[in-house]
This record gives C-alpha cells, structure tokens and sequence, in this order.
C-alpha cells in the first residue's frame, strides 16, 4: 500500500505511526506502553495493518459470508481485499488517517466511532473483530453486545483473540516512540479460551475458535438465550 499523508497532526501519534510506515525502517521504535507495566514492541502489527492481506487474512475472510462490517480497521487491508473480491464490506474506524488509506485504496469506510450509529444496524451478516480489536474500549462484552446489535439473527461475529492462558484484562494503554507520548486510552485483552463469558453476557454463543499462524480466532453466532443480562432481569438465571 503506497501512504501519501502530508498533513498529519502530531498530537495523533497513530497518524504519525501510519505515516511513519512510508519510510525505511519506520515500523521500528513504535511501542505500546501498559499503564505501570511493560511496553510492547508495535513493529510488527504496525507492518501488517499497512500491508496487504496474508493467507492467515484470507482464511478469516473466507469464513466471513455475506456482508462484511469491519471494526477499527485501520488503514483497511481487510476491506481493501473485500472489495477487490467484489465483496459488499465497509470498514469503521475512528481515525481520519486510517480511513482516508482505506478509501484510497478502493475500500468503503466510515470514519467514526463503532459505538455511533452505522448504516445497516441488525442486517450486517458478518462482523469482523481483526487485530485484537475485542479491545477496543477496555469493555469486551459492551463491545460484543455492540456487534450483537449490528449482525441480523442468522449474522456472525468473527473476533481475534489472545493466545491461551492469557485470560481477561483490562488496561490503559498509549503509543509510543522515542520521547513521543500518545493519549493514554482504555483496551482489554481477551484470550481464546475466556472468550465465552463476555460473549454470554453480550447474548452471543461460541461456535468455533481456531488457531492459524500463531494468531487465535473465534466465530460467535446470537444465543437462543438472548443476552445475560436481559435473563437476569426477568429472573431465568440459575
Ligand atoms: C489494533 S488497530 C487495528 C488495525 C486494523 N484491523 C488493520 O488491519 O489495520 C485498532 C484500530 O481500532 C481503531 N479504533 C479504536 N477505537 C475505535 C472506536 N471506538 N471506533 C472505531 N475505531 C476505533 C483505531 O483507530 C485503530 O485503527
């Protein structure tokens, strides 16, 4: 993907990132920064959101159907690649840089917040969660209800997960580069095998999780149940 931002503020530091990607080298020094704990070398997820889609991508889409909603989907290799598949797809992202390498590139994307309204609410037949973005927003089961509300009742909601054994957590999280500091904001992290209990809570159902080059997937379909918190209300939980 060739980046062609000119007018980059430099208060957003994932604007810089993305730009940074034009030059040699430029994915090296970008770090996430956990709030009183370790950082996180960002390299190699910088190089993948900027590239194109791999086989790991392609089998994800694959198992995708229908209408395809993309949540925070950066500069946009996923739904570049629906649209050249010819795919109905649009992607959703809060930054305007983001968006704009999206577009450019052929794909459809809105830029705003995945909690604001979007076209096609409860008719979308796939939601994707790409990249560890369950994440977003600190809250994984406020986000998994969110994509409940976008998919229709035969929809699915297919999210990447963290390896095995890393739980549920919850953190403050900003970029860094050298003396460069971001906005501090909220993101959680969600490993493959706890994903059922913030996807009950959000009135969806684990169908299948699978692992593909060392990145963990899970498909979530609507519970017959509805969502967990509704149960309780009307006092059907055990
Ligand atoms: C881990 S990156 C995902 C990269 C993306 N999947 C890709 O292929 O480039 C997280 C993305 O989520 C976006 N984001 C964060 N909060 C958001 C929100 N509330 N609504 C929409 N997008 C959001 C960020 O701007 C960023 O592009």
């Amino acid at each position: 993907m060739s980046l062609a931002i000119t007018d980059v503020p430099t208060t957003d530091l994932y604007a810089v990132a993305l730009h940074s990607m034009n030059e040699p080298g430029g994915h090296r020094r970008w770090y996430a920064r956990y709030e009183g704990g370790p950082r996180r070398s960002l390299g190699e997820a910088l190089r993948r959101w900027c590239g194109t889609v791999d086989a790991t991508d392609q089998d994800l889409l694959a198992r995708a159907p229908g209408a395809v909603l993309d949540l925070g989907c950066g500069p946009g290799r996923l739904v570049i690649e629906l649209a050249r598949q010819g795919r109905e797809s649009a992607g959703v992202d809060t930054s305007r840089v983001a968006v704009r390498l999206a577009r450019s590139a052929g794909a459809t994307a809105l830029c705003r917040s995945i909690f604001d309204p979007v076209p096609g609410e409860g008719r979308w037949d796939t939601v994707l969660l790409a990249d560890g973005n369950v994440g977003i927003g600190g809250d994984p089961a406020a986000l998994l209800a969110r994509c409940r509300d976008l998919i229709g009742p035969t929809g699915r909601v297919l999210v990447e997960l963290d390896p095995p054994g890393t739980g549920l957590r919850s953190n403050r999280v900003r970029l860094e580069r050298g003396t460069q500091r971001g906005s501090w904001f909220d993101w959680a992290h969600v490993g493959v095998d706890a994903v059922d209990g913030p996807a009950a809570e959000a009135g969806l159902h684990v169908t299948e999780t699978w692992e593909r080059a060392g990145r963990s997937f899970a498909a979530l379909v609507p519970a017959p149940e509805g969502r967990a918190d509704v149960v309780r209300r009307v006092g059907l939980a055990s």
